[in-house]
């Protein structure tokens, strides 16, 4: 199989983009791309310490000054560096946006509403946590989940709430103790507390289980490189929870219901990482209810590769097969009940 088969951002094309129909945005990295040099990427060392993302809600007090000092420090970073928490929040943008080509056409690579959802999100997270752990010189750091799955952790994880994990462009009609809505589209459910758990709770059965019995439902349509190939197929999860919890989230002044609400803009909200680690948590869980364990097996799939700095500032390609076994990759969700398992409507 050759390199045209499978798909690839071409480093050189990064141009502005388009972060709502009528706004252009430029989430472009500044360094000359034509400089750039990359390692393919290597699993971290089988000794190193796994690292378990753990429940926000349930963190106590010097995780979350572990955590904060990390991430003041990458907001401390220059944009110059790619640790820094502009350029994660921008490379997020950079993907979502189409703001680079695919590597063979001109056509825009964008990584959501089809397969590379989980993957990409996956392999940002990766790098992300890596980053952070090693700004605090903690090489067992470990992102929190938010684990808005589950009735104690369906209102925005209190952490967040304080410096430097809060975020102004959020909705203060959503803040704590509001419970989410995890089908949220753009107006308020209406309901009380208990009912919109019990709600969220059968939505999460058919998004998980009877909505999400093939895989193509689940990790979305099939997207290939180059004319024809482009497909818009979301998966059940990215749907919703995922769309509507960062619509539910974003600011209901801007059009968007930025920053959450809209691609460009929202991973700048500390938020977004704990969201995505529930979403990434969300595909083992999945794999686990209907015994996949190679989810998809086309080789444009698994072959398809992206690229992201590391910790060490090196640049490395990564690729979807290189992703698929979070024991590898040296990180582990902590096990928490599945209350909406049984909850068949
Ligand atoms: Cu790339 Cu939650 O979005």
């Amino acid at each position: 199989d050759s390199d045209e088969d499978v798909m690839s951002p071409n480093l050189t094309s990064c141009h502005q983009s388009y972060g709502r129909d009528d706004l252009l945005v430029y989430c472009c990295p500044p360094e000359n791309p034509q400089n750039l040099k990359f390692i393919d990427f290597k699993f971290p060392e089988p000794s190193k310490p796994l690292r378990v993302r753990k429940p926000a809600h349930l963190l106590d007090e010097d995780y979350i000054s572990k955590y904060s000092r990390a991430v003041s420090i990458m907001k401390s970073l220059p944009y110059s560096d790619p640790r820094s928490f502009s350029r994660q929040a921008n490379l997020h943008c950079i993907f979502c946006t189409g703001a680079y080509d695919q590597k063979y056409s001109n056509i825009s690579l964008n990584i959501h509403r089809a397969w590379f959802f989980f993957p990409w999100h996956r392999m940002f997270l990766h790098f992300h946590e890596r980053i952070l752990g090693s700004l605090i010189g903690d090489d067992t750091f470990a992102l929190p989940f938010w684990n808005w799955d589950s009735p104690e952790g369906m209102t925005i994880p209190e952490m967040y709430m304080n410096e430097p994990l809060n975020h102004k462009e959020r909705d203060g009609s959503h803040f704590p103790p509001k419970v989410a809505d995890i089908d949220f589209v753009d107006k308020e459910s209406g309901l009380g507390p208990q009912e919109q758990i019990e709600k969220n709770l059968a939505m999460m059965y058919n998004q998980l289980v009877s909505g999400a019995k093939k895989t193509e439902l689940f990790m979305g349509c099939s997207y290939y490189p180059g004319e024809g190939g482009t497909c818009d197929g979301p998966g059940t999860v990215e749907l919703a929870p995922h769309n509507t919890l960062h619509t539910w989230v974003g600011s209901s002044f801007n059009p968007q219901r930025e920053d959450m609400g809209a691609f460009y803009s929202a991973a700048r909200d500390p938020l977004f990482y704990a969201h995505h680690s529930n979403i990434d948590r969300m595909w083992e869980v999945w794999r686990e209810i209907h015994g996949k364990n190679l989810p998809i097996s086309d080789p444009a799939w698994l072959g398809s590769y992206f690229y992201f700095y590391d910790e060490n500032l090196q640049l490395v390609r990564i690729k979807v097969s290189d992703v698929l076994d979070l024991s590898k990759l040296r990180y582990a969700y902590e096990k928490v009940n599945l209350p909406w398992l049984n909850k068949r409507p």
